[in-house]
């Protein structure tokens, strides 16, 4: 075997050994399994609504958008999402990517300016961290969610351009950041603030506008909102939402944007749809908030050591990787999807499951669901204490 390709191996069986394997598994239409592992919030990908609108754009404009929007044009489907998301979020203008990832990439770069600082919480995303890493600027990595060494950070920095970097809640636990407090931090020493509201969009916040609307900072001037149009929307897409000039500039410089073909506009038809009933899906969020807590106390109960949910993602934590990996394949050998996140993609070297609520499932289903997690947990999982998640321990360098 050639050479590099050895060396691929090897590094393959290092992972192996470190309960660090990661495949492809197969998943058919319509399968029976409880989902508790996708990001369908609210159950909108599959909605009739969401659907029939998506084919009639399909019809009209073909599977894809044949090329980024500055070369091919812009469709009235990309144009009535973004005036409606921009409407949702309470932002002046909303521009979509083909994904989040790409949006987060572009929105960290078009931010950052010669001898910008950008203050990025160690729980972010891996797009968040990679934007800041991409966009080559200075950065500071804080702890979780400590609003102080973010005040720190900046007024180590004065008279420079900085960006405080953080999504809303987190996808690691769960839990909400202090997004009021890091504002007015943010305020405080003339320096913007960046939120990644994947999670919270359609889930919090006033007709579900996220976390941002929820902490009354939208349409802030100096405030931009990214979101993943994948998640509680049901589809695939992402948003980069904030004051015109940003958006313009972007949309002008933009290299995510710029260079990507555009978001296919059956897609973007069919997330107008969606956005449409996640406006109107205060039942569905009282739902949601609901079977969170019914997860808290069923697994704590167990002797799980469960995250406090701010929205619709809970962290159960595992004794290990290969614990969690087991723990995981015996749940869904027993028709249960459920999410196992290992290190590196724990920012703490924390292993867990990640357990997303859905309110399409039947209540039912959902708490069968959580009798096999309970029942699949390793004797090690358990504690007597039916603790509450342990404090995370942060990473403080990039
Ligand atoms: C917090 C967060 N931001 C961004 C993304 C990326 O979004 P997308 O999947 O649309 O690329 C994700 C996950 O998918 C996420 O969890």
């Amino acid at each position: 075997m050639a050479d590099w390709l050895a060396a691929l191996d090897r590094r393959a069986e290092l992972r192996a050994k470190a309960g660090l394997t990661r495949r492809l598994r197969p998943r058919a239409a319509g399968d029976a399994v409880v989902d508790l592992a996708g990001n369908d919030y609210l159950g909108l990908a599959t909605h009739p609504q969401v659907t029939a609108a998506a084919a009639r754009a399909l019809s009209a404009y073909g599977l894809g958008a044949t090329g980024s929007r500055l070369v091919r044009g812009s469709t009235d489907a990309h144009h009535a999402l973004e005036d409606t998301l921009a409407d949702w979020l309470g932002a002046e203008r909303a521009l979509v990517f083909s994904s989040g990832y790409l949006a987060n990439l572009g929105a960290v770069r078009a931010l950052v300016r010669p001898r910008t600082l950008l203050v990025s919480d160690a729980h972010n995303h891996a797009s968040l961290i990679d934007g800041c890493r991409i966009s080559g600027a200075e950065t500071v990595v804080t702890p979780h969610a400590d609003v102080a060494a973010v005040a720190a950070a900046l007024a180590a920095a004065p008279g420079r351009p900085a960006v405080v970097v953080t999504e809303s809640v987190f996808s690691v636990d769960g839990d909400l950041a202090p997004l009021a407090r890091l504002h007015a931090v943010a305020r405080e020493h003339g320096a913007l603030l960046l939120v990644d509201d994947a999670h919270a969009l359609g889930v919090t916040g006033p007709a579900g506008a996220g976390g941002v609307a929820a902490a009354g900072l939208a349409g802030q001037p100096d405030v931009v909102v990214t979101a993943t149009l994948s998640k509680a929307l049901g589809g695939a897409g992402g948003v980069v939402a904030g004051p015109a000039e940003f958006v313009r500039h972007v949309i002008e410089t933009g290299r995510t944007f710029i260079f990507d073909t555009a978001l296919p506009p059956a897609v973007a038809a069919g997330v107008h749809a969606a956005v449409g009933l996640a406006r109107a899906g205060d039942d569905l969020r009282a739902e949601l908030a609901e079977r969170a807590a019914l997860v808290v106390r069923r697994l704590n109960a167990a002797g799980l050591a469960v995250s406090a949910p701010d929205g619709a993602v809970v962290s159960v934590t595992a004794p290990g990787p290969e614990a969690a990996s087991a723990w995981a394949a015996d749940c869904r050998d027993r028709g249960v999807a459920v999410g196992c996140f290992r290190p590196p993609s724990t920012p703490d070297n924390r292993s867990r499951l990640r357990l997303t609520i859905g309110a399409g499932i039947s209540r039912a289903d959902f708490e069968r669901a959580l009798e096999t997690i309970v029942e699949c947990a390793p004797v090690s999982a358990r504690s007597e204490l039916g603790l509450r998640a342990p404090q995370s321990r942060t990473r403080v360098t990039p």
